[in-house]
């Protein structure tokens, strides 16, 4: 797949498969292309060329929303919460796709739409306890940290309950403690939920406890696909992230 914007190639080729149940880590150094490359798969980017299936089915250039409906979810480097709506409130919005009825049901507030609703806030409630954060649940989303807001965005995009998640950096920002409660979860996500998970991370101790395999871009281009351990080893993965003449004056 390639990526451009008038002269500029932000993705050459870059190309990659994930198995379903898999977590798939990608990584690289600022600027690779990273978000580029979940932007492209969620829909947010088009690519200029090449190709983006989903169980087989070809959805390259699909709108976010048709995306969402083959099982997608994704959560954003820089995660925009309702800041003035509570956490469970931000995280109920995530399910507004799966709702049953229209607007007049609604409006009625029938008893189909009102046990749906509160199904949906169990729902929420069960997740936000699994991240560690039904003591928040209550709380202005501006009273938390920048950390849990990721946390948070993560429940938001599993009450819609995908088959494929994409995660944006979601231990940025989080303390060492909810680091280790965030790998937790994501564990239980593939584990109980059945979820394929694809996550982008700088955090290494996080990428080598969660994923099955990682690929690595460097200035978007594929450097290697392997397993964190292989690429925390491989010289060019090094290279890219400390710079060549930093490996040279080791040497
Ligand atoms: N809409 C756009 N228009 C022009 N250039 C873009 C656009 N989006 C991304 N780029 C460029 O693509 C390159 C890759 O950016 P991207 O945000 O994908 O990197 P990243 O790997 O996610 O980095 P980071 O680790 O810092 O988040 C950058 O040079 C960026 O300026
Ligand atoms: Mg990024």
């Amino acid at each position: 797949m390639n990526l451009r914007f008038g002269g500029i190639t932000v993705l050459h080729e870059v190309g990659f498969d994930v198995e379903p149940g898999q977590i798939f880590g990608l990584v690289g150094p600022n600027g690779a292309g990273k978000t580029s490359l979940f932007n492209c798969i969620s829909g947010h980017y088009k690519p200029s060329s090449g190709s983006i299936t989903i169980d087989g089915q070809e959805v390259r250039g699909s709108a976010p929303s048709t995306l969402a409906r083959h099982g997608l979810a994704r959560t954003f480097q820089h995660p925009a919460l309702q800041l003035h709506a509570t956490v469970l409130e931000n995280v109920l919005l995530g399910a507004h796709t799966r709702l049953p009825g229209g607007p007049v049901e609604w409006a009625l507030r029938l008893p189909r739409t009102w046990r749906a609703e509160r199904a949906q806030r169990q729902k929420a409630m069960t997740l936000l306890d699994r991240s560690g954060l039904a003591w928040a649940a209550r709380k202005r989303a501006d009273e938390l940290s920048h950390g849990l807001h990721k946390a948070v965005e993560l429940c938001r995009a599993l009450m819609s309950e995908p088959t494929l998640l994409l995660l944006d950096e979601p231990a940025a920002g989080l303390p060492h403690t909810e680091v280790e409660q965030l790998i937790d979860t994501v564990r239980h996500v593939r584990a109980d939920d059945d979820i394929t998970v694809v996550v982008v991370e700088h955090h290494m101790g996080l990428i080598a406890a969660l994923t099955d395999r990682v690929m690595v871009l460097d200035h978007g281009r594929k450097l290697m696909e392997g397993t964190a351990a292989e690429a925390q080893s491989d010289p060019r993965v090094i290279e890219a992230y400390i710079g060549k003449d930093a490996v040279d004056d080791a040497a």
